[in-house]
């Protein structure tokens, strides 16, 4: 239960907004001025406000920093021609925040307070949302258990708070893809549809291993066989195989992405034949040396639609057809930017005005 929806605000006195390349922000390297937190305590969410962006003190017995109870959400708002700001299904964003506390004993963050935070938070810093092509400001709500506490067991205490910045490609050109064997993202039954840190944590390894063979990230396979494509990590997998969008289901092991599914819509939508089944690793490599395979791509927030060029797989490089020749992945992105910016019309109400 929320006590209040009454939001504090505490302005900063110094705008960094001045100092900072709104043409080229860098993915995730730049905050906008404020932050939201509210607290959970006594069975409910508390002294909601919006503060200077800045660090937070934390206990070092803080469980979160020792058990990873954290889980986190991403989502952009663009600006239209006309200054509006528009934010890509932030609905969506909520409820799977609320998924995610649930797989990790969290208490759930109301829709509404969500939304209503949110709000506040990109209205006050409205500025730093960047309209050169290709930017948006991204949003990035997170849940963090806040008990000192060394032990395991839900905590009694807990913040939700959202930070804000200014970004561009996460991506910047096609990727390289690695398809990976021998380590796990996740199990049956584990955590891997939630966005849980701990998911990420026990994934750099393999990525950066990969990274330093020349790969941009990984294409993780099924913990118990490894014959199964499942995600990228950073991006949900989707392949054009004979003109069908083919992508592996978003069970309990795989993100349920929003781009995911919104790409999925958006081929429907065109009449496209869509697949939502297991992928196998042999499908996608034999369809590659056929020719069938006319396009492979990752799709996530951060990542948008980011095309892939190249799928490693066991030893071997296996290159993609040009991808200056493709047509349905720069059409989803296209008419995903399209949504996102007011350019194009919204019609299953994807957008949320601020
Ligand atoms: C997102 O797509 O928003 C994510 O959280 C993934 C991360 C690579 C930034």
């Amino acid at each position: 239960m929320i006590e209040t929806m009454d939001i504090s605000i505490t302005k900063t006195t110094a705008s960094k907004l001045p100092s900072v390349d709104m043409e080229n922000p860098q993915f995730g390297k730049v905050y906008s001025d404020h932050m939201f937190l509210a607290d959970y305590e006594d069975g409910e969410w508390k002294d909601l406000r919006i503060v200077p962006y800045g660090d937070l003190s934390i206990s070092p017995a803080n469980t979160t920093l020792h058990y990873a109870s954290t889980i986190f959400e991403g989502l952009k708002a663009n600006k239209t021609e006309n200054g509006d700001v528009l934010v890509f299904r932030p609905d969506a964003n909520a409820k799977r925040l609320q998924l995610s506390a649930e797989r990790m004993c969290m208490p759930a963050v109301p829709e509404e307070l969500f939304m209503n935070a949110m709000t506040e938070l990109i209205r006050l810093d409205k500025d730093w949302v960047p309209s050169a092509p290709g930017t948006s400001l991204y949003i990035r709500p997170f849940q963090i258990a806040m008990d000192p506490y060394i032990g395991i067991r839900p905590s009694d205490k807990y913040q939700f708070l959202i930070i804000t910045g200014p970004v561009g490609a996460y991506y910047a050109e096609p990727v390289k893809v690695k398809i990976e064997t021998k380590y796990t993202r996740a199990a049956a039954g584990g955590t891997g549809f939630a966005k849980t840190g701990g998911n990420y944590a026990a994934a750099l390894k393999p990525a950066v291993d990969a990274q330093k063979e020349g790969f941009n990230q990984l294409i993780w396979t099924d913990g118990k066989t490894h014959e199964f494509v499942e995600e990228s990590g950073t991006m949900n997998l989707m392949f054009i195989i004979n003109d069908t969008l083919v992508t592996a289901p978003a069970g309990d092991t795989i993100l349920h992405g929003i781009t995911r599914g919104s790409i999925i819509q958006l081929a429907k939508d065109k009449g496209m034949k869509v697949e939502e089944r297991p992928v196998r690793v042999t499908e996608v490599i034999d369809a590659i040396k056929d020719g069938s395979m006319q396009e492979a791509f990752g799709a996530g927030t951060a990542a948008t639609v980011a095309q892939i060029k190249l799928i490693h797989h066991e030893g071997v490089d296996y290159e993609l057809p040009p991808v200056s020749d493709w047509k349905y992945s720069a059409e989803f992105l296209n008419t995903l930017n399209g949504i996102k910016t007011g350019q194009l019309p919204d019609p299953h109400n994807w957008i949320y005005k601020i």
